[in-house]
């Protein structure tokens, strides 16, 4: 028998595969997004966060979706501080989100706050990527613009000492989840359009920051 976490992962592979392959985070690990790029991308993440984060308080106290909304994930400071390092005491201004970011955020605040599965949803398709490559692109990221640690700690978790063990753990979670069928198709329906919206904020950042830099040697 198939689990639900198997089957949210095919259904969601050729959004992935598309992710891995073409998307700005592959120009990124490509090493070819200029340093400007890099801190737009992680200013776009500061938007989505937050509202994640923001329905993440929200539904901590459900009996569905408080088990997944576990405060060790939590990105929000840790955005905040790579901003600051990578733009300067002035930041916050420089926190500008493309019209996908605006979608994006729209959606998860019209949705995420009261139904638990379009917000484990949109949980599933972030952290459990961030927990996955998020993780390599992070070490890629600090090497290719010498960055150390500052910077990057969006990608690393300091609160999770076993990325691999937790994703395990999440996936049981997901095929345990006490929820109707048609709410576990309405759940899988979410993680394919959560997959589309990365994209789009993808795309406009590849628009706004073509394929022209060289890192040095
Ligand atoms: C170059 C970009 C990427 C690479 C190299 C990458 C790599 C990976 C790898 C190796 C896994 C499997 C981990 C495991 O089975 O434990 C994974 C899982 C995952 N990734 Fe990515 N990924 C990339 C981009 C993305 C993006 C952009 C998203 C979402 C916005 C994403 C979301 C996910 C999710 C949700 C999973 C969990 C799948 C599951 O087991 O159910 N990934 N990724």
């Amino acid at each position: 028998m198939t689990t639900f976490a198997a089957r949210l992962r095919r259904a969601t592979m050729v959004e992935h595969r598309e992710a891995e392959t073409r998307s700005f985070i592959a120009r990124l690990l490509a090493g070819s997004v200029p340093p400007d790029g890099f801190a737009a991308l992680t200013a776009q993440y500061l938007v989505i966060y937050r509202e994640l984060e923001s329905a993440a308080e929200h539904m901590r106290t459900d009996p569905v979706a408080g088990p997944f909304a576990d405060p060790a994930l939590t990105r929000v400071p840790a955005l905040e501080d790579d901003l600051s390092h990578l733009c300067g005491p002035d930041w916050q201004r420089s926190v500008q989100p493309l019209g996908a970011t605006l979608r994006y955020a729209r959606r998860l605040r019209e949705h995420c706050h009261t139904s638990p599965a379009h917000f484990i949803a949109h949980h599933y398709v972030r952290y459990l990527g961030d927990l996955s490559g998020g993780l390599l692109v992070g070490r890629s990221v600090a090497e290719t613009y010498r960055l150390g640690r500052d910077g990057v700690n969006f990608y690393e978790f300091d609160r999770i000492a076993d990325p691999k063990a937790y994703k395990m753990t999440y996936r049981e979670r997901l095929t345990a989840l006490p929820l109707s069928e048609e709410d576990l198709a309405v759940l899988v329906a979410e993680a394919q359009l959560a997959f589309r919206l990365n994209a789009a904020v993808f795309q406009e950042l590849g628009a706004a920051y073509p394929d022209d830099f060289a890192p040095a040697a």
